[in-house]
C-alpha cells in the first residue's frame, strides 16, 4: 500500500516536469544511495555543482564519470581532506564556500546541468528546503539530488499531490537576482537557528543597503549572544551603532 502511494507521488511529480525548471528531483536519506546516484545518474558532459561534498567521497564518484565538477563544503578541514582524495583530477574544482551564498555558487559554477546538495542527512529540512529553492531560482538543472533524511521521511508519507498548472518555482533573471537574493537572506535572518541568522548578517554586512542596515541593526538586540556580537560588529564597521532604527521596510 505504503509502495503504490509512493508510486502515484512519484508518477504526479513527474507529470509535472514541463513545468518545472528541474527536470527532476531525487530525494534520498542514505549517504550510500546518494554516492550510486552519482554514478549512475551523471554524464560525461553535465556541469556537477556538489554543496557540502565533506570528505570526497560522492565528490570522487562525481569526477570519476567525467563530468566537470565543482564540490564546495563550508568546513576547511572537510575541503582539504576532499583535495587530498581527489584534488588531482583536471575535471574537478574544489573550494570553501557556503552553499547558502548564491553569488559565490553562480561564481564557481555558473550553469550546472546537474546539483548534489548533502548538507548532512540529519540537517534541518528548513535548511535544506532553503537550499534547494535558492538553486532553483538561480539554476535550471536537469536534475537535483537531495541528500534528507527529514525530506525522504515526508516524502515518502504523500499520499496524493495536486498537479500544478504553472511553475512551482520560477528562476529569476539576472537582472533581478541581487533583490531576490537581498529578500531570501533577511528572511533567513528570521530563522530559528543563530548559524543561520550569524551567516546572514555577514551578507547582509557585504551587501550594505539601506534594508541590510536595518535588518542587522534590528539583529543587535538579537536574543543570541552570538547574533548580537557579529550584528554589532557589523553596526561599528559602518559606524552606525548608535543610530536609531529606522522602520522596518517589509524586505524589499
Ligand atoms: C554529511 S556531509 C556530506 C557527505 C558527502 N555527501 C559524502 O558522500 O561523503 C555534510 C557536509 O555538508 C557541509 N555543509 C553543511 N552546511 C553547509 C553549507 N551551508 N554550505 C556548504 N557545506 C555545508 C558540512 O560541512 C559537511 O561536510
Amino acid at each position: 500500500m505504503k509502495t503504490s502511494a509512493f508510486m502515484f507521488a512519484r508518477q504526479t511529480a513527474r507529470s509535472d516536469t514541463p513545468f518545472s525548471p528541474c527536470g527532476r528531483i531525487a530525494v534520498v536519506a542514505s549517504a550510500i544511495h546518494y554516492r550510486k546516484l552519482a554514478k549512475t545518474e551523471v554524464r560525461r558532459n553535465d556541469r556537477v555543482l556538489e554543496i557540502g561534498c565533506s570528505s570526497g567521497l560522492a565528490t570522487a564518484v562525481l569526477a570519476r564519470t567525467g563530468a566537470t565538477v565543482a564540490a564546495v563544503d563550508c568546513a576547511q578541514e572537510q575541503v582539504d581532506l576532499a583535495i587530498s582524495r581527489c584534488g588531482k583530477q583536471p575535471n574537478l574544482t574544489i573550494a570553501r564556500l557556503d552553499g547558502r551564498n548564491a553569488d559565490l555558487l553562480v561564481g564557481i559554477m555558473p550553469e550546472p546541468t546537474v546539483i548534489f546538495i548533502d548538507v548532512g542527512g540529519n540537517a534541518l529540512l528548513d535548511n535544506v528546503a532553503y537550499m534547494i529553492r535558492l538553486c532553483l531560482r538561480v539554476f535550471s538543472p536537469r536534475l537535483m539530488v537531495v541528500r534528507s533524511i527529514e525530506y525522504a521521511g515526508v516524502t515518502a508519507m504523500i499520499d496524493s499531490l495536486e498537479t500544478l498548472e504553472h511553475r512551482p518555482i520560477r528562476r529569476i533573471s539576472r537582472r533581478s537576482r541581487s533583490a531576490f537574493l537581498l529578500r531570501c537572506l533577511i528572511e533567513q535572518s528570521h530563522s530559528d537557528k543563530a548559524d543561520n541568522r550569524v551567516f546572514t548578517i555577514y551578507r547582509l554586512h557585504a551587501l550594505g543597503t539601506a534594508p541590510a542596515r536595518r535588518r542587522v541593526a534590528q539583529l543587535a538586540a538579537d536574543p543570541h549572544p552570538r547574533v548580537r556580537r557579529v550584528a554589532r560588529m557589523c553596526l561599528d564597521d559602518w559606524g552606525a551603532v548608535d543610530r536609531p532604527l529606522e522602520p522596518d521596510d517589509g524586505g524589499t
